[in-house]
């Protein structure tokens, strides 16, 4: 179990908002006592917590088993012997987890957490736009209910997004439900000759859609060798002045990856607070958005699903659902190898 100065250790670096406060000491010692007891609660029940890159840093290196993007999350939450799945992220990717891995109890500490895109779009539409479309095969992003994905036929994530599509057979594609990232794909297409008719639902992420191209210029111009790393679901306009695209966790490994010494990364604040932690010497630049989704998962709620999970923090599938979600969810991992 980590002890409050291996903690203070990984949070020290870590700017939050503006004006920028920091972790100390001290704050990580008050933590302490709730994760003993979310560690003693996890042995106690054979459980494993799964974090996304975006969620608080304090829960990030505290008590989580895994981190990751929505893909890499996933395939932990399928390959899981774990009686229960905590998954500290958003209600979609607790969903997901349920679907991959049906026997688990999946809780999700955070059950009011919602996604702009996956709030954008109903099973209902899916069928009406199924019959105004039969000949296109429906692609929807992670970022969906369980009831979209039983409706689709290929899941994606931001992380393969780019090659499944070019991967499926039919060049009829209807994408949903980010219209932006659908956008990119059109355009990665087009510039290297690949024709597929692709239509798009509207919605859109009200983290990334926000980001426009003069917080690029600003950013390049201030900092004359930075690097800019930029989220497939914002706008097409930020992307083609992009260094590299990519999912969370490409965005962190490309980083590791890099000689460079500053970056600019065009997505939610949490990956932002991973490198700083990583990098203290190296410059992160830019404004900082916050998903609030991501960012209401607590310690405490994490606690108190494990001593005392509510019928609203429990995932449930009616098993028709569940089934066709999983042929969807498993086509993408089909296509991925
Ligand atoms: P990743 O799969 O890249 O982590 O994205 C999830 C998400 O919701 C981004 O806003
Ligand atoms: Fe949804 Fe956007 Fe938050 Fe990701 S950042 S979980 S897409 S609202």
């Amino acid at each position: 179990m980590v002890t409050a100065e291996q903690l203070y250790e990984k949070l020290k670096d870590i700017q939050v908002g503006n004006p920028i406060c920091k972790f100390t000491q001290e704050n990580c010692e008050l933590l302490l006592p709730t994760i003993r007891k979310i560690e003693e609660l996890k042995r106690k029940k054979n459980a494993i917590i799964l974090v996304h890159n975006y969620v608080a840093p304090q829960i990030y290196y505290s008590v989580a088993d895994y981190t990751g993007d929505s893909y890499g999350l996933s395939k932990k939450a399928k390959e899981s012997n774990a009686d229960i799945i905590v998954f500290a992220a958003v209600r979609f990717m607790a969903e997901t987890a349920k679907i991959l891995n049906p026997e688990k109890i999946v809780l999700d500490p955070n059950p009011n957490s919602g996604c702009s895109l996956s709030d954008g779009i109903t099973a209902d539409d899916v069928i009406r736009l199924r019959r105004q479309f039969p000949k296109h095969t429906f692609v929807c992003y992670i970022n969906t209910t369980a009831e979209v994905k039983a409706q689709c036929e290929v899941c994606v994530t931001s992380s393969n997004v780019y090659t499944i599509i070019e991967k499926i057979p039919n060049n009829k594609i209807y994408f949903l439900p980010d219209r932006l990232m659908g956008e990119n794909v059109i355009k990665y297409f087009k510039a290297r000759g690949v024709k597929k008719d692709i239509q798009l639902w509207g919605g859109t992420c009200y983290v990334h859609e926000e980001y426009k191209p003069e917080n690029i210029d600003q950013v390049r111009s201030n900092f004359s060798d930075v690097e800019i790393l930029v989220h497939p679901e914002c706008d097409s306009s930020v992307v083609a002045k992009a260094d590299y695209v990519g999912s969370t966790s490409q965005m962190l490994n490309h980083v590791r990856k890099s000689k460079n010494d500053s970056f600019f990364l065009v997505t939610e604040c949490g990956l932002t607070g991973v490198l700083q932690s990583e990098f203290p010497q190296k410059t992160f630049a830019g404004s900082c958005t916050l998903c609030k989704y991501m960012k209401s998962n607590s310690l405490e709620d994490i606690l108190n699903v494990l001593e005392n999970p509510s019928p609203e923090s429990t995932i449930t599938l009616d098993h028709r659902t569940q089934k066709l979600a999983l042929k969807c969810v498993e086509r993408m991992f089909d296509f991925s190898v």
